[in-house]
């Protein structure tokens, strides 16, 4: 079927909206109609800095209504409303012991574009354009995705705010809700309040913990922080961020988390840690950085990274919707919508940081 999407063709180059040919649904696939879209930082990167293969459709925080369904797909009917999330092949060690997102095949089946096969399923004029960004591409009036990709909500939940559900918001309130786990009484810094730190603080908020600090450089970000429940704001351009924190905490936080992907900062985080406290990676930055192990060996304190949450998005993204149903989680607070014509304003709203989380909001049906 003919569909629109979003291509990207270089670094510098703006997407432009092209039709696009997307294949049928292979046996254990699904054709979605996309609602609406998030915007990940891990898109920006994935356009300016490591592309896997030009042209390509990125986007991989959709929600949409299913359209067409494979043969062998038996749990998905048409009509489902949707939340899009990572692929995972569901038969590998990580996949069926309850972690898919360290599945042994996340690197093909997300970030190469293309199937595990290495076909892609859209195509202009016969040119192949990668068309499986984690599993998704949802920069894109269409979709055909795995049927792991899919987590089937009822018709009432609200697509369009909760299309970002299925990645950046999962990261941060999954390190929280999975990784950290922490109690009412413990604390957490976070270091990064965009799209995923506000999310961890929303999942902090949700699950009762008052001592939240949020450090950023953006005044705005902090005030919105604020808003949402952190206890301290930093200004992460400050000199003594780490005493800042260790008062706002009873001498140093729990729990950690970094989202700047900053050598500088993450080297902060660690010193802002109480001893046996656990800093929590989930940036995309430098490939290597040096710290001291005495600092680790000497206060019991770990480091550990995590992808997408460490969840699995069958189980939490209905917890986050519950806790969105509830009140809890007003992810509304820091996301704003654009047509999908201004995919262009949104990515580079997202890059200049003068919106938190935009949501692309396709054109209906009719
Ligand atoms: N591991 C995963 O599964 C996963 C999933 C999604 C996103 N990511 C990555 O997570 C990171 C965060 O994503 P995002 O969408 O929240 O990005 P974002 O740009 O919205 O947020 C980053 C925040 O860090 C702040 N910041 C930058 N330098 C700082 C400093 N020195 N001190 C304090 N704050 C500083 C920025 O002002 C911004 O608010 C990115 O690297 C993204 O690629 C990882
Ligand atoms: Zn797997
Ligand atoms: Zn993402």
């Amino acid at each position: 079927m003919d569909i629109t999407a979003a291509v990207a063709r270089g670094a510098q180059v703006p997407l432009a909206l092209e039709t696009i040919t997307l294949e049928e649904p292979r046996a254990d696939e699904v054709v979605v109609r996309i609602v609406a879209t998030g915007v990940c930082h891990t898109d920006l990167v994935t356009k300016s800095v490591f592309p896997p293969e030009l042209p390509i459709v990125l986007g991989h925080e959709g929600s949409g209504i299913v359209e067409q369904i494979g043969s062998a797909v038996t749990d998905v009917k048409v009509g489902d409303h949707v939340l899009l999330t990572y692929g995972s092949c569901g038969t590998c060690t990580q996949c069926t012991t309850g972690a898919p997102s360290y599945c042994e095949q996340f690197v093909m089946l997300n970030t190469s574009g293309g199937r595990t096969d290495f076909t892609s399923p859209l195509s202009i004029g016969g040119e192949r354009v990668m068309g499986a960004f984690f599993g998704q591409s949802s920069f894109a009036t269409h979709v055909l995705v795995g049927r792991r990709n899919v987590v089937v909500v009822d018709d009432d939940v609200d697509l369009v705010a909760c299309a970002p559900f299925g990645c950046g918001v999962q990261t941060g309130a999954g390190a929280v809700a999975n990784v950290m786990r922490p109690a009412p009484h413990e604390s957490i810094v976070i270091f990064g309040a965009g799209g995923v730190g506000m999310s961890a603080l929303l999942a902090a908020r949700a699950l009762g913990v008052e001592n939240v600090v949020a450090v950023d450089l953006s005044a705005e970000r902090l005030a919105v922080a604020k808003e949402l429940g952190a206890s301290t704001v930093i200004d992460g351009a400050a000199e003594d961020v780490v005493a800042q924190v260790q008062a706002a905490t009873g001498g140093g936080a729990t729990f950690a988390l970094d989202t700047t992907a900053a050598n500088p900062v993450i080297a902060n985080a660690l010193l802002a840690l109480a001893p046996r406290g656990t800093l929590v990676l989930v940036g995309l930055g430098e490939a290597a950085m040096e710290f001291e192990i005495g600092h680790l060996t000497g206060n019991g304190k770990a480091v550990r990274g995590c992808i997408e949450g460490s969840c699995d998005p069958q189980e939490f993204i209905p917890q986050l919707i519950a806790w969105h149903r509830a009140g809890k989680f007003p992810i509304e607070k820091i996301s704003r919508q654009y047509p999908f014509s201004e995919i262009n304003t949104a990515m580079h709203d997202a890059e200049i940081g003068a919106t938190i989380k935009p949501i692309l909001v396709l054109p209906t049906a009719d």
